[in-house]
């Protein structure tokens, strides 16, 4: 069993969340050694029986359907592709490209009990999960930063990171790839909701390679290019999603709101004539009562609500897989 931290070694988990934690990348160098703090978790040979999906409780929960792909074409330049069908994988790999599969915690015991490790020691854990990506030998990815915190954990060959050793943008929330097509509009929309966003050409980077046993911890917004070099690389990434005040209380306005007959009727003719009502005043009048019921609200209730939606939105024979009580 991995606990966070085993995960976070050679800092110390005080060290870590008051120097690393949202604030810089930490590379986080496991023992050297046969054995690393990974070594339980599925090797590239068990990676075919994982991606068939998993037997539980009288349910075969079917593999990833769909992959993402990226890889350095021949003139050098990276790409990126979505959607990849499962029976591309072997071709795709096979033809030099990286590929983003999961989150697969829920295919294998041993990545299922990394998750629920990391989720109990986080009290309110919100999302989390572990992806898988399985690269090449002389293959990578495109420049991009990523709305999560993420822990890229090596498991076996090496993989070559080079990062901005602070983020580009604060919490973004959204990720950006400087190659793909809504680049601009995403940046511009990014600043116009008041989240700068740095050039990776105006930020410093610093660079490192993951052995088995290495971790990497990049904050929302780290720019990062992975590659490998003559050898290929496994690793999951531990991913938690963002989990702002604003994750706990959207669940509770739709608890509250759906127990309301008026707040679930559909408001667009509202203003049409012979109406009874005009949207406006309708607006106003609903937004006083929210404003009431909101007041009643404590904080228990709120992260009672919060739990159990996290709970409510898991489907029943995974359910156990993510139960934090
Ligand atoms: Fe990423």
């Amino acid at each position: 069993m991995i606990s966070l931290d085993d995960l976070l070694k050679p800092m110390s988990r005080a060290d870590f969340f008051s120097q690393a934690w949202q604030k810089k990348a930490a590379y986080l160098p496991g023992a050297t050694g046969e054995r690393h703090r990974f070594s339980e978790l599925p090797a590239f040979e068990q990676l075919p029986k994982l991606l068939s999906g998993r037997h539980l409780a009288n349910h075969w929960i079917p593999g990833p359907k769909h992959a993402f792909a990226s890889g350095i074409d021949s003139q050098g330049n990276p790409y990126s592709l979505g959607g990849i069908p499962s029976n591309m994988f072997d071709s795709l790999f096979n033809a030099g490209a990286s590929l983003c599969l999961g989150p697969v915690n829920v295919y294998d015991t041993s990545l299922t009990a990394f998750v629920r490790s990391m989720a109990e020691e986080m009290g309110i854990c919100g999302e989390i999960y572990t992806t898988c990506y399985v690269t090449p030998a002389r293959s990578g990815g495109t420049m991009h930063f990523d709305s999560q915190n993420t822990f890229m954990c090596q498991v076996a060959g090496r993989k070559h990171w080079r990062f901005s050793t602070l983020p580009a943008a604060e919490m973004p929330p959204l990720n950006l790839d400087i190659s793909a097509p809504n680049a601009a509009p995403l940046k511009t929309a990014l600043r116009e909701s008041g989240i700068p966003v740095r050039d990776s050409s105006q930020c410093d980077f610093t660079e490192v390679e993951l052995s088995p046993g290495d971790v990497l911890y990049m904050p929302p917004g780290t720019w990062h290019e992975p590659r490998t070099g003559d050898e290929p690389s496994l690793h999951y990434t531990l991913t938690l999603q963002p989990l702002g005040f604003l994750h706990l209380l959207f669940p509770l306005l739709r608890t509250l709101m759906l127990q309301e007959r008026r707040w679930r009727e559909d408001i667009r003719f509202l203003d049409q004539p012979g109406a009874d009502a005009n949207v406006l005043a309708f607006a106003q009048g609903e937004l006083d009562e929210f404003r009431q019921a909101l007041s009643d609200i404590d904080a228990k209730t709120l992260l009672d609500n919060y739990r159990y939606s996290l709970l409510s939105r898991t489907a029943a024979p995974l359910r156990s897989l993510y139960t934090i009580a």
